[in-house]
């Protein structure tokens, strides 16, 4: 039976992806029958298809090189991986331990190019740079190009934002000046151009989403893996005035333990559905992170993460609808 979004939560059971259930915090597995290893990531459309990249931390991986994993659904709950990627071997002398983070893919309609970005890091995060990689197919194997401060300030985690007229921009947590960037790609997405905002607020795994004429910022505070209140505020433009933050969900559940990654907007035949992507870290074994995706309750410059339990998404009408 389904029942309005505001219901009361409920316990959790586990995982069931075959009946078309989305269940947070659960095990996801692809169609391998292998835990999706997409973490810190993020989610574009090309045609009918969705595209889930992000950190790939299988146990086996060559520990010298860092990895994206790349996942293709018709309807973002069944997962058939594609690739990973990138398999990249430490591209600038960064040394042990390297990071590669947080990775997010567009596409350029100009040059027809799949362009990569990620956080690139020292073993001590002083690096605080962005890498990209091309590839000429969404799920091909992206080279590396280059990397870069963006705007020429620190740069740790990463969040991607498109807006309904396809422009495209990087989220930045940028630590000396306490802030969180929002700036404009390049015409070819090989560069971060412009700044549009720099909310005066030290905040990370940062996520937008332009929602009924306002666009709505999220974020976490800087507790490294542990989970915090993620808070949101949202603007009439991108360049502000960006109202004061708010809590996504009661304090103390630590927003249930996760830490966002992507605010994604499902537009259907009868509603729009925002779909708040969150990581659930376990950084002693990476690849067992799990992930936490609910329907937001959003509108009217409000929006809520409500408390997890297992729901259904409809991609073609764009309604979501958690299930008793
Ligand atoms: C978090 C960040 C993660 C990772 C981690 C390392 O704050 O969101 O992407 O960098 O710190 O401690």
């Amino acid at each position: 039976m389904c029942v309005a979004l505001a219901a009361a939560p409920e316990v959790l059971v586990s995982q069931d992806v075959s009946k078309g259930l989305i269940r947070p915090g659960e095990v996801w597995l692809d169609d391998r029958g292998e835990m999706v290893q997409a973490h810190g990531g993020g989610i574009i459309r090309f045609g009918k298809t969705y595209y889930w990249f992000g950190e790939d931390r299988t146990p086996s991986n060559d520990p010298e090189k860092r990895y994206v994993g790349c996942y293709a659904s018709e309807d973002l709950v069944h997962w058939r991986f594609r690739n990973q990627v990138l398999k990249l071997s430490d591209p600038e002398l960064l040394g042990p331990n390297w990071v590669l983070e947080r990775p997010k893919v567009y596409y350029n309609t100009w040059s027809k190019k799949f362009v990569l970005y990620a956080h690139l890091d020292d073993s001590h995060y002083k690096l605080a740079r962005v890498m990209v990689a091309t590839s000429d197919t969404v799920d091909g194997d992206y080279q590396y190009v280059k990397s870069f401060r963006p705007l020429d300030r620190e740069s740790r985690d990463i969040g991607q934002f498109i807006d309904d007229d396809g422009s495209a921009y990087l989220v930045f947590e940028s630590r000396p000046t306490r802030g969180f960037f929002i700036a404009k790609l390049s015409d070819d997405y090989m560069s971060v151009e412009k700044q549009m905002s720099l909310i005066d607020a030290p905040l990370e795994g940062g996520a937008i989403v332009h929602y009924k004429g306002l666009y709505y910022a999220m974020g976490s505070h800087l507790t490294g893996w542990r989970p915090n209140p993620n808070v949101y505020a949202t603007a009439t433009s991108l360049s502000g005035p960006w109202t004061e933050f708010q809590d996504v969900a009661p304090p103390e559940t630590n927003t249930y333990g996760s830490q966002s990654t992507m605010m994604l907007k499902v537009q259907g035949t009868k509603g729009t559905t925002v779909v708040y992507m969150g990581d659930i870290w376990r950084p002693k074994e990476l690849f067992d992170s799990r992930y936490l995706w609910m329907p937001l309750v959003i509108g009217d410059g409000r929006l809520t993460l409500p408390a997890p339990r297992d729901w259904m998404l409809d991609v073609k009408t764009g309604m979501g609808s958690v299930v008793k």
